[in-house]
């Protein structure tokens, strides 16, 4: 794409993005200025997408729930997951133009992914990966947060998951859907037992899981516990909803860490519902501080860590390998337009009653 073709202006490129500003503010699509490099249009470490698609995460409703209008930019751009193609390539990335690529850019600086255009350091993105052949865009959007940080969850574990027992509470979220499939199709987990509602049931065991326990119900416990007595304890658990009542059981279910053992937190609110936020929905449970604690202190053989989603070496091939291999169900609740449909697709995920991501697309 040469320069006059691009929106610029000023050396400023005029986009439309999805906003946010008070907490209480619906969103809001509006033009925005992007500076741009004169001439070169990015600098050598970076790089311009023109997005196709976007989808929200329960993280974006917590940086739009906390924010301030006064605090700087005053128009946030919604959202951190895209896909898109690379229009201009800084001589530094290790992209070109034209290359269809999908990440994700979320920073606490306000400029999110929600926009016409992107301009970032891909060095610098938590992911940025070409998209494999055969991905669709709006799939490609879908992918970023919820595979990475099963992907790092999983990746916690210290050692070789082939042959392993896996735990994964909350198969129904997105998180959970990708944990399942990793640990069982590029892991090589041996057992991939899962809490969901009947509801993601089906899911959940055509994404890989061998045993599938309905958390809504009293006997959930008591089938984890009858799975162990068969199978053996768990080598790890990944906890993408805060359900806590396996720590009363750590005994009966957790390898200590002598043999490896580790729950996985994802770092997130107790209740998925993310309409109404409150700081205390974030807060630790005593319950979890006296097993910190008690660990620290070598009283308490189980080790629980917080998962924070980061860049992970190895993330890209994983995804592309399962792809390749036919193996990965890519999980979306529904397509929006991003252009009219933002609000509703931002209520969908907050809610916490989407089954899979909500993708906006920004070319149809
Ligand atoms: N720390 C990080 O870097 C990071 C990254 C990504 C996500 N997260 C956090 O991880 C959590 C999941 O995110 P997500 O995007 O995967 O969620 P999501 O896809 O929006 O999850 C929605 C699903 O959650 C399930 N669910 C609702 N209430 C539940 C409960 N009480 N117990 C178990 N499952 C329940 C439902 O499936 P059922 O049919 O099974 O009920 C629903 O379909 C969020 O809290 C998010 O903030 C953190």
């Amino acid at each position: 794409m040469s320069n006059t073709e691009l929106p610029i202006k000023n050396n400023k490129l005029t986009v439309k993005a999805i906003t946010y500003s008070w907490y209480y503010n619906p969103l809001a699509l509006k033009e925005i200025e992007i500076p741009v490099v004169p001439n070169t249009i990015v600098k050598p470490t970076e790089l311009l997408v023109k997005v196709h698609a976007t989808s929200i995460n329960p993280v974006d409703c917590i940086f739009k729930g906390f924010s301030y209008g006064f605090i700087n930019p005053k128009n946030k751009i919604i959202g951190g997951d895209f896909s898109g193609v690379v229009v201009k390539a800084g001589p530094e990335t290790n992209f070109k133009v034209g290359d269809k690529i999908y990440g994700d850019v979320l920073t606490f600086t306000g400029r999110g992914s929600s926009s016409e255009y992107i301009l970032f350091e891909p060095s610098k993105a938590i992911i940025c990966e070409k998209i494999p052949e055969g991905i669709k865009f709006e799939e490609a959007a879908s992918l970023p947060i919820v595979s990475g940080t099963a992907y790092q969850c999983l990746k916690s574990y210290g050692g070789d998951l082939t042959g392993k027992n896996v735990l994964v509470l909350g198969a129904g979220t997105s998180v959970g859907t990708y944990s399942v499939q990793l640990a069982k199709k590029y892991f090589g987990a041996k057992n991939v037992v899962a809490t969901c509602s009947s509801k993601s049931a089906e899911k959940t065991k055509k994404n890989g899981a061998d045993i599938v326990v309905d958390y809504t119900k009293n006997s959930k416990i008591n089938e984890l516990l009858e799975f162990v007595k068969v199978n053996g304890k768990f080598d790890i658990v990944v906890d993408t909803v805060r359900d806590e009542s396996v720590f009363d059981y750590f005994n009966a279910l957790l390898k200590p860490v002598s043999e490896n053992g580790i729950l996985t937190q994802v770092k997130g609110s107790y209740t998925i519902d993310y309409s109404n936020l409150k700081l205390s929905q974030f807060l630790p449970s005593l319950k979890k501080l006296t097993n910190s604690i008690n660990f620290k202190l070598g009283r308490s053989p189980y080790f629980v860590t917080d998962i924070l989603l980061e860049s992970n070496k190895g993330y890209g091939d994983a995804i592309n390998k399962l792809w390749t291999e036919g193996k990965l169900n890519i999980s979306m609740d529904s397509i929006k337009n991003a252009y009219t449909d933002y609000q509703e697709a931002y209520d969908r995920v907050a809610s916490g009653k989407a089954s899979g991501k909500v993708v906006m697309k920004f070319v149809q």
